[in-house]
């Protein structure tokens, strides 16, 4: 959370350098939108700058097919002083840590104060980690809804979160509309590329924190009260909903709210009235990973933990 709120900050006041993030897709425009590798450099300034990378692989049928994680990756660290690399970190641990903060941090200025209830599509290892940083960050959350296509997964996370969390009633929903129609706040964690979501399904005052980025129609991020993404130029591109309204003449930069971080920095006012229907839409940036990595690195060092390499 601190680290997270660290690069968003970092990146309102513009202290960072953020290429835009290749996708290495082995199969082409042909492979499904889960099957990646994506690389993601960042440097991050202020009091203790650092550089670094992450690279992380996607294949959407590796828990089915291999039993394992969807996600793997490394993350690279490097002194900004040589560019000399200083650490090698496992990657989607952290990079689901900085998601789930995302969320949490969105919540905090877009949500309905004293929030009750979240729906969450998709059940995998992401929205394991959203939902337990939303319940161990909103003491007042309870009521939990759940869908997923394959419901083994929702059972197996309701059951998951009511042994982790006792003071909750997660409910597994037999489609996505009722837990979505349920939620004050709705966090999608599929790996869809067909929207599903509609307009009408979203409660008044709800707050999406649209995870999978492909799960919401476009008709939402022209109807809703506000739209926040995490940075405008990753987000307007790679054919991704907001990039497709662009192209189509539909969506632009003044439509847009704000960046997250000019909202945690104050530039920007967050929720304002109880009514309003706010979307984030965070395609997820190397500035948290790379913060997020560097925070566990100095405890890391401060702990004598790791294996020492030499180059
Ligand atoms: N925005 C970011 O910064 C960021 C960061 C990390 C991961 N993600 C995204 O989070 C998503 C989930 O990742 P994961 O590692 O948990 O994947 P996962 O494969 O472990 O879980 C995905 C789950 O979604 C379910 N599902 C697929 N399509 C569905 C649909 N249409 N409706 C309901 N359920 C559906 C699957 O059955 C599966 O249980 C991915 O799309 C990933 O790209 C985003």
């Amino acid at each position: 959370m601190k680290a997270v709120n660290r690069a968003l900050e970092l990146h309102a006041k513009r202290d960072f350098v953020q290429p835009l993030k290749p996708y290495l897709r082995a199969h082409g425009a042909n492979g499904h939108i889960a099957d990646r590798i994506i690389a993601m450099p960042a440097h991050i300034g202020g009091e203790t700058p650092v550089s670094g990378i992450k690279w992380i692989g996607s294949k959407h049928d590796n828990p089915r097919v291999h039993g394992k994680e969807r996600a793997s990756g490394l993350i690279i660290l490097n002194d900004p002083d040589t560019n000399y690399p200083i650490a090698v970190m496992e990657a989607s641990l952290i990079s689901g840590m900085r998601t789930a903060a995302v969320t949490v941090i969105g919540a905090r200025h877009l949500a309905r104060k004293g929030f009750r209830s979240v729906a969450c599509t998709g059940c995998g290892i992401i929205a394991k980690m959203q939902l337990q940083s939303l319940l161990e960050q909103f003491p007042k959350l309870t009521d939990i809804h759940l869908f997923d296509l394959n419901k083994d997964a929702a059972e197996r996370l309701g059951h998951e979160l009511r042994q982790r969390f006792p003071r909750i009633n997660a409910k597994v929903a037999g489609d996505a509309e009722p837990a979505v129609r349920e939620g004050e706040v709705v966090v999608t964690c599929t790996v869809t590329d067909q929207p599903y979501i509609p307009y009408e399904w979203l409660r008044k005052g709800a707050f999406v924190s649209n995870i999978s980025i492909m799960d919401i129609h476009k008709e939402v991020f022209l109807r809703a009260d506000k739209v926040v993404v995490d940075d405008w130029d990753q987000s307007n591109r790679e054919k991704k909903v907001i990039n497709q309204l662009v192209l189509e003449g539909k969506f632009s930069r003044e439509q847009l709210h704000a960046e997250l971080g000019e909202i945690v920095t104050g530039q920007k006012p967050g929720r304002e009235t109880d009514e309003e229907i706010i979307v984030l839409n965070p395609m997820g940036m190397a500035v948290e990973d790379i913060a997020s990595a560097h925070e566990i690195y100095l405890q890391a060092v401060a702990a004598r933990a790791g294996t020492r390499l030499s180059l």
